[in-house]
């Protein structure tokens, strides 16, 4: 398909103005009154696939609200996009890119192609050196210098090196290796190199330096002090072959860096970093759960990148959450969307997903180059639940703001103990009902009355009982997350923010957004550590440097 002739804002497709008075219509509708009406609502917007369950039924629609939102997937070429994109296509325009991260999970003989390239035996290649590397730490069979096997991985990466590694890594600790801790540095902040290398023997210590392109300079900054500790340890120049490997895009930086290339697992440019976990910057996985593990979590991805190309848009998963996700963000006006696992070692996916959804559709200016008229991606945030439960969801509740949630639990726990997942579970199921149902002023006030209130303290306390309700939630339930579950889930939130930058009309594979900050950083480096003098900054900025020098005793 071409798509220069598909690049149209979603506000001129014909089916916009329907939605806008349809939106008019139902704006006010309380779900209670909805689900009253129509019993059958669970079955008619709930969506069986794949394992998972998603039940969209506690949200503000009708079946005429999706029939509107699916013509709009139509009219927006969704399934034209999706194609071009698991063709190969370079719909990375701004970066002249394909955008190929299903072909690192494709387990069809299907070939996938690039540029008339088939790029399947390069993935099997690296898929299979990275195996082979992962099993031999798991074995002993590649220690330290010193002979001791491999206790302690260090990943150093950020953003798409770090987040994916991380979260996949603790979301399967119970897959995890029993002699094999891994930890994950991101941040430039001393102390956390610092305060992971503390309890380590550098004898035992494996560093995994993960940077797509090996020019981050965060990333680089830790790998070079990881080095230092390792080397003022007492071990030779050449142990370090033995306990640097590297992933990255970028060989001829890995070599300048001192990493044996035979150390070293590659990718493509056509892997995005927030998308990358499926690539060999997975190392850590792979080494935490084994290879054949690993590639049980490519093969859930598959089998979600397979339901997404190939069933109808009205019970396809991906498309289903992106539509609902518009319906608020662009009809309702909701600024965040929040992700709520009700699984500890799921804690660090509101924060992936922060990064997949944030720096994918965080983006004012169209394809077409015009800033658009319209919203774009939202604030994603999130916690584990039952903990955000005593933190934030008092907002959730009754705050002033619309904010459509996630629920994502299994109704098995990975590890089962006395009562603690059906105890976690009841909250699960019993926010949804909550947010959805609230607590009407006649239902708070049999309450108050039952508990022996009356008169003037009951009438003072009566508004703050009172729940609206009409919240909206998605659940998203399995049976017990494991890496083939893990690999759909996360598949599916791939392919939802897909979906909505084609409908809003804007390039959701590049982040030219990062790279100001990074620009000035480069500039201020050399006014805080002496000379020159702080450059061309605003005022502030430059109250700010010299107020840190004097701080450092610099002057
Ligand atoms: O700063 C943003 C970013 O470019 C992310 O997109 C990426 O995941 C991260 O930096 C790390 O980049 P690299 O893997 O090249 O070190």
């Amino acid at each position: 398909m071409s798509i220069g002739t598909i690049s149209r804002s979603p506000t001129s497709l014909a089916v916009w103005p329907k939605l806008e008075a349809h939106f008019e219509q139902i704006r006010d509708a309380h779900m209670r009154r909805l689900f009253a009406e129509d019993h059958g609502r669970f079955e008619r917007f709930s969506i069986r696939a794949e394992g998972l369950l998603l039940d969209y039924s506690k949200n503000r629609i009708t079946a005429e609200t999706m029939e509107l939102l699916f013509a709009l997937a139509r009219e927006a070429e969704v399934e034209g996009w999706r194609e071009a994109m698991l063709g190969g296509e370079p719909i990375n325009r701004t970066e002249d890119r394909a955008v190929l991260h299903t072909a690192l999970r494709n387990r069809s003989p299907e070939p996938v192609e690039v540029d008339g390239h088939n790029v399947m035996g390069d993935v099997y290649g690296q898929l299979a050196a990275m195996g082979t590397f992962a099993e031999k730490v798991r074995s002993g069979l590649w220690p330290g210098h010193t002979g001791k096997p491999i206790t302690d991985v260090v990943n150093i990466g950020i953003g798409g090196s770090d987040l994916g590694p991380a979260m996949v890594t603790a979301a399967l600790a119970p897959f995890g290796h029993e002699r094999i801790a891994c930890h994950f540095v991101s941040n430039v902040d001393g102390s956390h190199l610092g305060n992971t290398l503390k309890r380590l023997d550098p004898e035992a210590t494996l560093f995994i330096i993960a940077s797509k392109t090996f020019t981050t300079q965060e990333t680089l900054t830790n790998a070079q002090s990881a080095r230092a500790w390792f080397l003022a340890s007492g071990a030779p120049e050449e142990a370090v072959a033995k306990h640097f490997a590297a992933v990255s895009t970028n060989a001829e930086a890995v070599t300048a860096f001192g990493i044996d290339p035979r150390n070293m697992f590659g990718f493509w440019d056509w892997v995005g970093g927030r998308y990358s976990v499926w690539s060999v910057i997975g190392l850590p996985v792979a080494i935490a759960i084994g290879k054949d593990r690993f590639e049980a979590f490519l093969a859930g991805a598959h089998a979600m990148d397979r339901h997404f190309r190939t069933a109808p848009l009205e019970d396809n998963l991906p498309v289903v959450l992106a539509l609902l996700g518009i319906w608020y963000n662009n009809f309702f006006g909701a600024q965040a969307q929040g992700v709520l696992p009700y699984d500890q070692n799921l804690a660090r996916l509101p924060a992936y997903l922060q990064q997949a959804d944030m720096e994918s559709n965080g983006k004012y200016v169209g394809r077409d180059g015009e800033p658009v008229r319209w919203q774009t991606g939202p604030i994603v945030f999130g916690e584990p639940g039952t903990n955000g439960q005593h933190a934030f969801y008092q907002l959730i509740h009754q705050g002033t703001k619309l904010i459509p949630c996630d629920f994502i639990a299994g109704a098995r726990a990975q590890e089962e103990r006395g009562d603690h997942q059906l105890i976690l579970l009841s909250h699960f199921l019993a926010q949804t009902e909550a947010l959805m149902r609230g607590k009407t002023p006649e239902e708070a006030r049999a309450e108050l009355e039952a508990g022996g209130l009356s008169g003037a303290s009951l009438e003072a306390l009566l508004p703050h009982k009172v729940f609206e309700g009409n919240r909206p939630t998605n659940t998203i339930l399995y049976e017990r997350l494991d890496p083939e579950t893990l690999g759909k889930l996360i598949a599916l939130y791939e392919h939802k923010i897909f979906v909505q930058g084609v409908i809003w009309n804007i390039f959701s594979f590049d982040q030219w957004g990062v790279e100001l900050g990074k620009q000035l950083a480069k500039a201020i480096l050399p006014e805080l550590t002496g000379e020159p003098k702080p450059g061309a900054h605003d005022v502030s900025t430059t109250g700010l440097i010299n107020h840190v020098r004097a701080l450092r005793g610099m002057g």
